[in-house]
This record gives C-alpha cells, sequence and structure tokens, in this order.
C-alpha cells in the first residue's frame, strides 16, 4: 500500500467547494452544522485515509461539525501510522504541539487513532500526559461513547481488534476527495506476517466485506458523478467472500459502470492469480496498473522477510502479468539494508529494478519495529549509513527507471480522466492514464471539467509527469 504524505482533513473546504459543485452531491450536507467541532490528521496508508471517512461519517452522526483551524476544535483527532520509526516519531513531535494549545484550552480533547493507537495502547495515555482517547482501528463505532466519558473527566481507551468489523454499513464521508476518485476498503486487516511489518498487530486478522456493499459503494460513487474507485486492502488477493474471490469482485465493480475506472491496492507477489490479471485484461474499464511490492531483490533476505516468494517467482509473476496485458503499469516497495543484507543482495536488488522497469517506487531503509518477527529473530545489524547509502542508490536508480519510462511515453496518445487543476497551474488540467501516470495538459478546450474523459498526446516528460495535448 502506497504511503501517502500528511494531509490534514480539511473539510470546511470541501464543504465549500461541495456547495458549487453538484457532481459531489450533498455528501457534506449539514456537516459544517455541529455545535463541537473536530479537527483531524492523517497519517499513513490510503487505508488510513478512507478510515478517517468512517470516523467522519461516525462523529458526524453524532453531531459533531468540523474545522480547519485546530485552535478552535473542541477534538482534535490524528489518525496515526505506525510502519516505520519515523512515522510514530512524527505523530510525538504533534502531540507535543497540541499540548502548548491544549494549555490555553484546557476543555480541549486529544485523540489519537489507527496503527499507534493499537500498537501503543494505554502506554499512549500514560506516557505522554496529554492524550484522552485512544482509539483502534476496529473500535470507531465505539467513539462517541468514548467522547462522553472523555467529557466526563475521564481518559478512554478502546482497542479491541475485531475478526468481523468492515464498517460495511457506514456511509463514509467523502473528505479525501477531488469529487472524482475515491477509495473503497474492500478488507481489513492481514493474514501475512511479513516479518518486518506491524501491520498484522495493528490491524488484526483479515477479513473480507461483502461483495453487494461494495458495489452498492461503487454505484452510489458512480450516481455522484465518481468515475474511479481503488479497492483497498493490505492484500487485495486474498479477498474472499463466500464464493466471491478477488478476480470475482473486480469483475462486479467493473460492471457497475463501462465510464466507471477500477484500480486496487495492494496486491501480494505471493497472491496474484491468473484469474486476476485475465480479468483486468477483459474489462477496459479496469485500469492497467498493479502495485506489486517485492520489498527485495535477494531470494535468501526474501526467505528472511517471510514474503512466500523468491526472486525468480516475482520475475515469472511479471512476466505472467506481461503476457496477459503487455503495456501494464507497474510500481513496487523496497526495503533497503533488511537485517544482515549483504552488498551482493542489495545489488541483486539494483538489478531485479533494472530487470522490471518499474514505472515508479515507493522505497525505504528497514526499520526495526519492535514485537514483530524480525525483531525478535534478526539483530538489525545493518550500520544506518549502509542502509542510507543503500536506499539512496535505489531512489537514483528508480528516478532514472521512471524518467526512461516516461521518455518511452512521448509521441503515444493515452485516455486521461480529468482530475482537476494542476498544481502548478491553474490554466491546466491534471488526471492519470490508465498507467496510473500523471498526465498534464493545457485547458484548451472550455468545456472539459474533472470527471471527464479525455484523448491526450504526450509531447514531453519528467521523472513524475507526462506533459501534452488535449486531441
Ligand atoms: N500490504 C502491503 C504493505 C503495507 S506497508 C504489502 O504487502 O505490500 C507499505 C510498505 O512499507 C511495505 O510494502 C514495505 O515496503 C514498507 N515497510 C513495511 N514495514 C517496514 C519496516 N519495518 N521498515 C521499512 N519499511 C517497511
Ligand atoms: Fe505487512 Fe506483509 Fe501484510 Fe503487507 S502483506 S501488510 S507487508 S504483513
Ligand atoms: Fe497503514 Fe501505517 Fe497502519 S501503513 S496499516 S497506517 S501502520
Amino acid at each position: 500500500m502506497s504511503q501517502l504524505t500528511q494531509k490534514v482533513f480539511n473539510p470546511q473546504t470541501l464543504l465549500d467547494k461541495t456547495m458549487d459543485e453538484s457532481r459531489q452531491g450533498s455528501a457534506y450536507e449539514g456537516l459544517g452544522t455541529g455545535k463541537k467541532r473536530a479537527y483531524v490528521e492523517t497519517y499513513g496508508c490510503q487505508m488510513n485515509f478512507s478510515d478517517t471517512e468512517i470516523v467522519a461519517s461516525v462523529l458526524a452522526d453524532s453531531g459533531f461539525g468540523f474545522t480547519k483551524n485546530e485552535k478552535e476544535a473542541d477534538l482534535v483527532l490524528l489518525n496515526t501510522c505506525s510502519i516505520r520509526e519515523n512515522a510514530e516519531s512524527q505523530i510525538w513531535k504533534r502531540l507535543e504541539y497540541f499540548k502548548s494549545i491544549k494549555k490555553r484550552n484546557p476543555g480541549l480533547m486529544v485523540g489519537v487513532l489507527g496503527c499507534m493507537a493499537e500498537r501503543l495502547k494505554k502506554k499512549l495515555l500514560d506516557e505522554s500526559g496529554l492524550v484522552d482517547l485512544v482509539v483502534g482501528p476496529d473500535a470507531y463505532r465505539t467513539l462517541p461513547v468514548l467522547i462522553e466519558e472523555v467529557e466526563s473527566g475521564q481518559r478512554a481507551v478502546n482497542v479491541l481488534l475485531s475478526r468481523e468489523e468492515t464498517y460495511a454499513d457506514l456511509a463514509p464521508v467523502r473528505l479525501n476527495t477531488n469529487g472524482v476518485s475515491a477509495f473503497i476498503t474492500i478488507m481489513r486487516g492481514c493474514d501475512n506476517m511479513c516479518s518486518f511489518c506491524v501491520v498484522p498487530f495493528t490491524r488484526g486478522r483479515e477479513r473480507s466485506r461483502d461483495p453487494e456493499s461494495i458495489v452498492r459503494e461503487a454505484t452510489d460513487l458512480y450516481q455522484n458523478g465518481y468515475r474511479e474507485v481503488t479497492l483497498l486492502g493490505q492484500n487485495v488477493d486474498s479477498y474472499k467472500y463466500e464464493s466471491v474471490s478477488f478476480a470475482g469482485l473486480l469483475e462486479k465493480v467493473a460492471l457497475v459502470a463501462s465510464d466507471l475506472r477500477v484500480r486496487f491496492s495492494t496486491s501480494h507477489p505471493k497472491d496474484i492469480t491468473e484469474d486476476v490479471v485475465e480479468t483486468m485484461a477483459r474489462y477496459e474499464n479496469i485500469c492497467n496498473f498493479i502495485h506489486l511490492p517485492v520489498q527485495s531483490g535477494s531470494s535468501r533476505i526474501l526467505e528472511m522477510m517471510n514474503r512466500g516468494y523468491s526472486r525468480e517467482w516475482y520475475l515469472e509473476k511479471i512476466k505472467m502479468i506481461r503476457g496477459f496485458i503487455p503495456n501494464i503499469g507497474l510500481s513496487t516497495d523496497i526495503i533497503a539494508g533488511f537485517c544482515s543484507e549483504t552488498e551482493d543482495e542489495h545489488r541483486q536488488t539494483l538489478s531485479l529494478m533494472e530487470e522490471v522497469k518499474f514505472d515508479s517506487a515507493f522505497m525505504f531503509f528497514y526499520s526495526q519495529r519492535p514485537g514483530t518477527l524480525a525483531a525478535r529473530k534478526y539483530s538489525d545489524d545493518v550500520p544506518e549509513e549502509i542502509k542510507k547509502r543503500r536506499l539512496a542508490e535505489i531512489i537514483e536508480l528508480q528516478n532514472r527507471l521512471s524518467r526512461e519510462s516516461n521518455q518511452n511515453d512521448v509521441g503515444k496518445t493515452f485516455k486521461v480522466l480529468i482530475e482537476g487543476d494542476s498544481k502548478r497551474s491553474k490554466n491546466d488540467f491534471c488526471g492519470r492514464n490508465d498507467q496510473n501516470k500523471m498526465v498534464v495538459f493545457p485547458k484548451d478546450d472550455l468545456s472539459l471539467q474533472p470527471g471527464d474523459y479525455v484523448s491526450v498526446y504526450i509531447t514531453s516528460s519528467t521523472g513524475a509527469t507526462l506533459i501534452g495535448q488535449a486531441v
């Protein structure tokens, strides 16, 4: 699952925007009217961003309004990530900051949600002395009761994990959205035990959400003007609900509307099946893009990581995928400097990257997480400078591969779903092509608007973007 940068959840601007963008429907109506106001920040992966939309729905139902100004808030919530040490230290800094605000406003309630809440539990209350509320990812329905407890002067914790909770019946309040593209969580938790990873501990056992509620959500989104849904799970290929497999689910969602794009994340190399890839090839609206985290190019390291595949197996999967879909867009995740990784094994990662030619990648150096298999079994023995140097080499190589991949697209024409104004200029639109590449082009055609499809001829490129002209 790709890591998003921290975003301040800003419902008020979205509310304003909604008023003049009819395609967004009435999702925000009434949201700004509650007496008590909440301010929420989200960190970590797309699933956390998707969870914040569930949290917003629970809060709105219990009469909360929202503010984008933390100084006006009665309740501050941080939806947190534990994946690497860095992720957590960022949160500790934020908590220190909110301590200063609390001094001026002693009534302010501060809550920690998400993976760090689950990992640290009560410790968060004890150690910080500034958190009032700790709520794990499966306990968001209990937020209103917990908030009441805090209001009555207690501190409240619920970090129970569930084997069933999928929040299937809750209508997410679409906060992190451009009105075109939305996330749909299809499963929660993870049953893999990758030795480096904290997620199985923070998110609990894997469970799939029923397909009817997923299709209903996709249909609602489509009717509200959305043109792209991303199906989310830590390992979507192991989705299973009664007789419906992930391939079956993909097909059901693809059938919602032929102009609703379907994406998904994350796939696991050991679990992705021919069925899934064949289904992708069969439906034009299932995007030709797969995020397939490899983590390492060395079979020995992969074994220690408990990933369940070897270098050769991974390369075979890529071959299978390209057999069905020659123009597939591919991205990956890579960890540099895992326990005992040698220089030669690091070079195997570089050579695998070169061989696959990923279009993009999320790259990290190994960060030991307490309680994980790797922390218990292996020594975190690659010195930090070496980890960082290896990571730098990986990033440099990927930058070149991304540049080359984009350069290859110059002269091609792509169908682009317009997402909105480009970041750099209000005179340009941006949107992505089927392969998930960002395309920027001038707004020459005045009738075009976000949510429309347009053919764009690519005239130049950078490492991150394709630049073109609508045709
Ligand atoms: N479910 C997804 C991954 C979720 S975490 C999958 O199986 O691919 C996203 C990425 O963070 C992982 O793919 C991995 O590359 C990275 N990551 C996870 N734990 C890490 C750790 N302890 N140190 C460094 N990177 C880590
Ligand atoms: Fe973590 Fe592995 Fe599960 Fe991904 S598949 S969330 S890396 S344990
Ligand atoms: Fe996601 Fe971070 Fe949790 S990556 S699942 S928010 S540990």
